[in-house]
């Protein structure tokens, strides 16, 4: 295991301590706001509004995950529909993301899928693309089952999310091809074993830049969700050598993240969106963020000194 990923790992289980998780939600709220864009749906799309002055759009998320309820799924795809409408009424391009733990995937698939095609439906009048986010190892096979049913029903304003770090993913994205399906690749962002996961950042990072090109030689729409500048760079010179217009991709990064960079891809003709979290569930989206960067457990520790 390389360095990268031991610091990774040691953060994430630190993450699931209590007590360490209650000061930070008592006192981590100014480090937070970096990548949070508030506790608020109005909050959100006034970072929408911001972010559209730059030229990059917005891809809206309300945290939550991992219920444990059915009453508490149905909550979360009340508000995501209201988020659905509320963003369906401004002039920008539509977008929103969520989990499909957030709508009850642990407890039955079945109902995952139904509160799904409420939201899908809901996003299809509204003009709005849904992405579901993946989530960790053990709940892929069953969110990538979802995705399949949706696509099969019909359902195409959604798409699903493939990691690189796993062992799996180059095979899913073989299986997924007869679908054409919108995939976002992104590197990975949970604790996952060395049975089904690359260690090794170099590996790690090699399969992405495998992963993305073989989406678009396939001609799928292919968001390259990254801050990686290695990558970054890699797939612009790559695609413009291979004609691959610039209507074939887009760069996706997270709100708070590189912004300065969002705005010069923009500039520069690429489509960029913003993956911009809201609500008040954002401990294990901060945790994640903790997790991706040693820099950031520096400002974390900064605030909780600072309060
Ligand atoms: P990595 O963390 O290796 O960083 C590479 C380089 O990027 C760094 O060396 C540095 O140069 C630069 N960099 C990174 N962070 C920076 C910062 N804060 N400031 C300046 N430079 C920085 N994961 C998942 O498992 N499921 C999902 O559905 C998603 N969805 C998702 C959507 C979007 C839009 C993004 C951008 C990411 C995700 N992720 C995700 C998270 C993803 O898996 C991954 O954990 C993070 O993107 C961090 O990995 P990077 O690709 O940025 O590379």
């Amino acid at each position: 295991m390389d360095l990268n990923q031991s610091y990774r790992s040691f953060v994430l289980a630190i993450a699931q301590n209590e007590t360490f998780k209650k000061l930070v939600m008592t006192r981590g709220k100014n480090f937070a706001r970096r990548f949070v864009a508030g506790d608020t749906l109005e909050q959100a799309l006034a970072a929408v509004e911001e972010l559209e002055q730059g030229g990059v759009h917005a891809i809206l998320d309300l945290l939550g995950e991992m219920v444990t309820s059915e009453a508490q799924s149905r909550e979360f795809q009340a508000e995501i529909v209201r988020l659905v409408r509320a963003f369906g009424a401004r002039p920008y391009p539509r977008y929103v993301a969520l989990k499909l733990t957030q709508l009850g995937l642990d407890l039955s698939e079945d109902l995952a899928f139904s509160l799904m095609t409420g939201i899908l439906a809901e996003a299809k009048q509204a003009g709005c693309f849904v992405r579901i986010d993946m989530e960790d190892s053990p709940r892929v096979d069953a969110t990538l089952r979802v995705y399949r049913r949706l696509r099969e029903g019909g359902f195409d304003n959604t798409g699903v999310v493939l990691q690189s770090y796993l062992k799996r993913t180059e095979r899913d994205l073989e299986e997924l091809l007869p679908l054409r399906p919108a995939v976002r690749i992104v590197k990975g962002a949970y604790k996952e074993p060395a049975e089904v996961a690359f260690q090794d950042k170099r590996i790690i990072d090699s399969q992405y830049l495998l992963l993305a090109k073989k989406a678009l030689e396939h001609g799928l729409y292919t968001a390259v969700a990254t801050h990686d500048p290695r990558i970054i760079a890699e797939m612009k010179r790559w695609t413009a050598e291979r004609g691959i217009g610039k209507e074939g991709f887009e760069f996706q990064l997270l709100y708070g993240v590189r912004r300065d960079e969002q705005k010069k891809l923009a500039a520069e003709g690429y489509t960029v969106r913003a993956y911009v979290p809201y609500g008040t569930d954002w401990y294990p989206y901060l945790s994640r963020r903790i997790a991706e960067r040693p820099e950031n457990l520096v400002f974390v520790a900064r605030s909780l000194v600072q309060g």
